[in-house]
């Protein structure tokens, strides 16, 4: 096991010690910490596990996580590249949305994650991921906009977009959300450009 993949072991052993949220890990079959590349420029961040992801501890394995995984691919982006998380790490009952309380319970964890990975991109699915790296904004407003952000002492990329899920029976978002993750190519291409030139 590399430093990274100990450092990240040592936050799921760590949301296990403190006791985050105990009454969703009474209902949860798995804490779902993350997947994909820790040595990507690139991390999603969506709510919450859903039923499927609970049952395999993966995120984004549902329904919703195959529209993701489609428009990853429609946008020459392999999910294996990137690293997808939930700001909260169990699941909530009947796929409720998670209570401010337990986002900010895993908040701390999250920031830890980020730490470790080092991103340059954050793209945020859906309004509770998207509010804790912009805060007071409307996704309405700023969908699809990358927002440069100072994040502790790193300078980070944040693109906020709507949640897979919410889009995915919902013709125009849908077609918002599809169009938005189009984007994400070119801004991937001159972050690229701006490390070059260094
Ligand atoms: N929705 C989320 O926000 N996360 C998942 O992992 C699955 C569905």
């Amino acid at each position: 096991m590399n430093k990274k993949q100990a450092l990240l072991e040592q936050i799921k052993a760590d949301i296990i010690k403190n006791n985050i949220c105990p009454d969703l890990a009474r209902e949860a079959k798995n804490l779902v910490m993350g997947d994909g590349n820790i040595d990507t420029d690139i991390i999603l961040i969506g709510e919450a596990p859903g039923k499927n992801e609970d049952e395999q501890g993966l995120p984004f394995v549902g329904a919703a996580g195959k529209f993701l995984s489609q428009m990853l691919a429609d946008a020459d982006i392999a999910r294996s590249d990137v690293y997808i998380t939930n700001i909260v790490k169990y699941r909530p009952p009947n796929n409720r949305d998670p209570l401010p309380e337990e986002k900010s319970a895993f908040w701390p964890y999250l920031v830890r994650q980020l730490d470790v990975i080092q991103p340059k991109i954050v793209v945020t699915l859906g309004r509770h991921s998207m509010e804790y790296f912009l805060p007071e904004q409307k996704i309405s407003m700023v969908h699809g906009q990358p927002k440069r952000i100072t994040f502790g002492d790193t300078k980070l990329v944040v693109v906020p977009l709507y949640h897979p899920a919410a889009a995915l029976y919902n013709g125009g978002m849908r077609t918002t959300l599809i169009e938005d993750f189009m984007k994400l190519p070119k801004i991937i291409d001159i972050l690229n450009h701006e490390k070059e030139n260094e």
